[in-house]
């Protein structure tokens, strides 16, 4: 029995519910009559930068936009959100869209108030930049979140991702970044598309997933990342075949802020680290990249966390299966199916990834990312790592164990 102290993380206030983006301006008018608003130019094209504005609005709150954001955002996005929000001097930033605006919002909230570019609060980048990360000494400014997707969870976490030189990369994790208004509608998120559900949809899984397999799992995180994980089997498919099946867009919604509760108090392990090894350098989706390498990552630690990986089953609702081994092996698989049923790639040939790059996205994996994984429940080593990589390639699944 482990008795070791738990920390638990969250938003100070948490709205939740269909159309709660009407709330915005009352929670905002709290902060100041003056905000500026971090998205980007699709959210103002549909429309939904406008449902931000009439409700600041009616609320006598003024508004500027920032809308350069894009999916994973490089670190000149970053540095030119904080220019604007350093030169406007807002009361408030809110930020509406999915992981990447958000993501840019909590790094501009914080440095408006805090010196230095957002590259010195990156953490360290071997062989590029050694410097250890700044700390945030003032107080950011008031921050609301707006989610737009139902993934990412970052309007419930204390991280933020960048992209610099062609690879992802992490701001050291703050509970700065924590923010003070989390709304979430999940009218905002019927608007997307299926590719767009399913991959933010795998990405909200993914964090679920890693929560419980990490060695930081606890009794706080549990219970949010099983409950994300069965509702994210019971309703992703329904949001991806039909996306105005307004009951599966609640519930995934709800299941994308449980997995970032969890993911905010335990962080990820091995299958978001193997992710960022080739999905900045050919551009595949966040989410895309995490389904192709959840399954393998599963499965790596099949022989430490069998019980652990027959719960996941279990919340996936997945019956029979014998003792805990097979158990397990049936949890895989069902998230296998899952991928295929969302009409996912399930290798890295599919995605158009060389076999010959395997080398070097393990010297990735081993040397750049080492800090995603501390917590994994197998120690991750060269010679088990490429043999999932050739069968990460191939897409070769429950093979061998
Ligand atoms: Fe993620």
């Amino acid at each position: 029995m482990s008795f070791r102290i738990v920390d638990f993380y969250s938003v100070r206030n948490l709205v939740f519910g269909m159309n709660a983006i009407e709330e915005l301006g009352e929670r905002a008018k709290q902060y100041g009559r003056y905000a500026l608003i971090i998205t980007d130019k699709v959210l103002e094209k549909i429309g939904t930068v406008d449902k931000a504005v009439d409700s600041l609005k009616k609320a006598d709150v003024k508004v500027e936009i920032f809308d350069e954001c894009e999916a994973e955002p490089r670190l000149e996005i970053y540095e030119r959100a904080k220019d604007v929000a350093r030169e406007l001097k807002p009361e408030m930033i809110i930020g509406v869209g999915g992981g990447s605006n958000m993501d840019v919002s909590k790094v501009s909230a914080a440095l408006a108030t805090n010196e230095g570019d957002a590259i010195d609060y990156i953490l360290p980048i071997p062989k590029e930049h050694e410097v250890e990360p700044r700390r945030l000494k003032a107080r950011r400014l008031p921050l609301i979140l707006v989610p737009t997707t139902s993934g990412t969870g970052s309007e419930v976490t204390r991280w933020a991702v960048v992209t610099v030189r062609g690879k992802k990369w992490d701001f050291k994790g703050n509970v700065q970044f924590l923010c003070d208004n989390a709304i979430v509608d999940p009218m905002l998120a019927s608007t997307m598309p299926p590719k767009l559900t399913v991959s933010t949809g795998i990405d909200a899984l993914s964090h679920a997933i890693e929560a419980v397999m990490s060695n930081s799992a606890n009794f706080m995180s549990l219970p949010y990342s099983l409950k994300a994980i069965e509702l994210i089997s019971k309703y992703l498919r329904r949001a991806y075949v039909d996306g105005d099946d307004l009951e599966a867009r609640y519930y995934m919604s709800m299941a994308a802020t449980y997995a970032g509760v969890a993911l905010c108090n335990v962080g990820v392990v091995l299958a978001h680290a193997i992710a960022y090894t080739f999905a900045a350098q050919h551009k595949i989706p966040h989410g895309v990249s995490c389904g192709i390498a959840l399954p393998y990552a599963m499965e790596y630690n099949l022989p430490l966390i069998q019980d652990k990986l027959a719960k996941i089953g279990e919340a996936m609702g997945v019956e029979g299966g014998g003792n805990q081994r097979s158990k397990a092996k049936l949890a895989i698989a069902a998230v296998y199916n899952l991928l295929k049923d969302l009409g996912m790639p399930t290798s890295l040939r599919e995605v158009g990834i060389g076999k010959n790059e395997i080398p070097s996205m393990i010297e990735d994996l081993l040397t750049v990312h080492t800090y995603l994984y501390p917590n994994n429940p197998r120690k991750v080593e060269e010679e088990p790592i490429r043999e999932l990589y050739e069968r990460m390639w191939e897409g070769r699944i429950l093979e061998s164990s």
